[in-house]
């Protein structure tokens, strides 16, 4: 990332804020974040001189406009976070998840200077609907018509848009797509309501990591039989630079860890750390998620860019609670935003 530029959309949030301060470090000569704050906060995003911050959607016709052709590479993460939040509000999630690629690649198609065009694909949009035992879910996998959400329709929408604007336009779009990233950064309740409780415990790993230090129960659905793929953040954004540097234009790679964890586990995992003396909270299956037990094939990044996730589960947990507990005073904040539309506890 030496000397380079980088337009970053959604680049305050959890994996962008982290991505920007990996660019920096790496020699990165300018960073444009461009973010609404739907789902973030200005705060976690590196206070740095060679950092710009456009607030404002990535939809928005004047914020593309002000865009110049001067980026060599992009990362588009901007995202309407994440599958409850656009079940109660489609058209939300539409304008932010959706609309927001077919602008931002149509302007881009008259840029020349772009070497790679990132896109943060989902892996959940592929994974079979299966309860029983897990296969590997490879990136050439059937795309199902069926999907549990308007979020995972946008993500995959996104995807089609990479492919076609490749295709027709040239736009050197590569896709990476994501397992369930969890580590330092992800600030529960941080931007604003968006109509559910998933607002405040958005991922399953920092809600635990929160919970567990407030002493409170882990609640786990339908046994904590459903199984992720967890991958640490930083192995994320060093995937997310290899997609930009190395990865082909017009291909996808997941970026994956390739170990399956079932929910019961990471809960005992996360109490074992944090010493939580509160026993599990269960609770029956959640209606709209029909994806039971997923992991990610590694097979083929590993061969293309060389990628392979680093932390083990057990020592991002580690760090995450180590983080969690530095930064309570900022996640309290951000949860406490919404105290009044949901009890917290
Ligand atoms: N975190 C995961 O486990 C995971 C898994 C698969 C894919 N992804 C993808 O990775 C990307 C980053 O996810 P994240 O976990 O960091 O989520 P996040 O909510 O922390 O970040 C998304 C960012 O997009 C911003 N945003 C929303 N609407 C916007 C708009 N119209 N214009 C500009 N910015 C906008 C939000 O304010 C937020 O800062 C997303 O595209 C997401 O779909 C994440």
């Amino acid at each position: 990332m030496e000397g380079l530029t980088a337009l970053v959309t959604g680049g305050a949030g959890f994996v962008g804020a982290n991505l920007v301060r990996e660019a920096l470090r790496q020699g990165c000569a300018r960073v444009v974040v461009v973010d609404n704050l739907l789902s973030s906060e200005r705060e976690n995003l590196a206070a740095d001189p060679r950092v710009d911050f456009v607030l404002g959607s990535i939809a928005d016709d004047s914020v593309l406009g002000e865009l110049e052709d001067e980026f060599d590479c992009v990362f588009h993460l901007a995202t309407y976070h994440g599958n409850q939040s656009s079940i109660a509000d489609p058209l939300a999630d539409h304008d932010n998840n959706l609309i927001t690629t077919l602008k931002l690649y149509e302007r881009l198609t008259g840029f020349r200077r772009p070497r790679k065009v990132v896109y943060a694909a989902s892996g959940c949009t592929l994974a079979p609907h299966t309860f029983d035992r897990a296969e590997a879910t490879i990136e050439d996998g059937p795309v199902p018509l069926e999907l549990d959400s308007p979020y995972q329709i946008s993500k995959v929408v996104g995807e089609f848009y990479s492919v076609y604007y490749h295709t027709q336009h040239g736009l050197p779009t590569v896709r990476a797509r994501f397992q369930n990233v969890y580590g330092p950064g992800e600030i529960l309740g941080a931007g604003e309501w968006r109509g559910t409780p998933a607002t405040v415990w958005r991922n399953v790993t920092p809600t635990f990591v929160y919970r567990a230090l407030k002493r409170l129960s882990l609640t786990v659905e339908n046994g904590g039989s459903a199984t992720r793929d967890f991958i640490y953040v930083d192995d994320i954004v060093r995937g997310l630079i290899l997609c930009a540097t190395t990865g082909q234009p017009g291909d996808v790679y997941n970026l994956a860890s390739g170990v399956e964890t079932s929910i019961l586990d990471l809960a005992t995992l996360v109490n074992q750390l944090t010493g939580n003396p509160a026993p599990i909270d269960f609770r029956p299956r959640r209606d709209w998620d029909r994806s039971g037990k997923r992991f990610g094939s590694t097979e083929k990044a590993k061969r293309a860019l060389g990628f392979e996730a680093h932390v083990a589960l057990r020592e991002g947990v580690r760090r995450t609670i180590d983080w969690t507990r530095e930064h309570l005073p900022l996640i309290d904040r951000c949860v406490q935003k919404h105290a009044a539309r949901i009890p917290l506890v």
